[in-house]
């Protein structure tokens, strides 16, 4: 298990940059981010966010549900869950080359706003000579079920879950992520990608498609994930405009940082 992993625990928490989870409000809610006088939410200092762009979440026995899981820029890690149930209404097959070719499968989709990006990204890194390739993107809780049992069946519990979301707790729930390879890389996903023409241009301009680098080197201990070259979200444009140039997590962004 990672080291800097393993000096954390769950319960121990620390939040980065005055953040708070904010108030509560009647139903029992609260909203990430809000500041406590109620002043205009920021994420970041130079990008204020509607209200319905913050995770609305409930205590549901004990764990941190979210109740706008359709939000764009939902947040989801170890700490925050989607919705058991949670699947996007607006899930639809990017026209983009995928490595498993054209047999019809749920880890084809995406939901709208992100496909119409990952084409225009694909399609961008066509005309500047480099091949990407989708492998894996909407996962639904029961495939994620699966995969986490799966991993368990080969590396043990700890280890499966440094690599595989506990179910409810992974951003291919979202259906606004995409694991991305190449046949340089032999259409698998890992970390050798960075290192390929491919994995450098998508670190390079993927922001300015809309799509983040989730799981960042050297974040691992805000992210609870080891790297991920290959897996990117979309968020749009402005957003992954100041998360690239800050070298922020989606968690920095919101100032929403806790131990993971
Ligand atoms: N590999 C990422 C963290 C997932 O399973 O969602
Ligand atoms: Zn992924």
């Amino acid at each position: 298990m990672n080291k800097k992993l393993a000096a954390f625990s769950l319960s121990s928490l620390l939040f980065l940059g005055g953040c708070q989870f904010g108030d509560d409000n009647k139903s029992g809610q609260k909203q990430h981010g809000q500041t406590e006088n109620k002043k205009p939410k920021k994420a970041e200092d130079s990008l204020t966010l509607p209200a319905s762009s913050f995770n609305t979440i409930k205590k549901e026995d004990g764990r941190e549900v979210i109740q706008n899981p359709e939000n764009l820029l939902v947040l989801v890690n170890k700490n925050v869950l989607l919705p058991a149930g949670y699947a996007p209404k607006d899930l639809r097959r990017p026209n983009v080359n995928f490595s498993f070719g054209d047999s019809n499968e749920e880890k084809a989709l995406m939901r709208d706003a992100a496909a119409t990006a990952l084409e225009n990204m694909f399609q961008a890194a066509e005309a500047d000579g480099i091949e990407l390739y989708a492998v894996s993107g909407y996962r639904s809780y029961d495939r994620q079920v699966a995969l986490l049992n799966a991993e368990i069946e080969q590396v043990g519990k700890q280890q499966a879950e440094q690599a595989v979301a506990v179910p409810g707790t992974s951003e291919h729930q979202t259906g606004l992520s995409m694991d991305i390879s190449s046949k340089s890389a032999n259409l698998l996903l890992e970390q050798t990608f960075k290192e390929k023409p491919e994995g450098k241009w998508l670190a390079d301009h993927a922001h300015l498609y809309g799509f983040i680098m989730r799981y960042p080197k050297g974040k691992e201990g805000i992210t609870g994930y080891e790297y991920e070259p290959w897996h990117y979200r979309y968020v749009g444009k402005k957003t992954a405009k100041i998360i690239h140039d800050k070298g922020y997590t989606l968690e920095e962004f919101f100032k929403v940082v806790k131990k993971i």
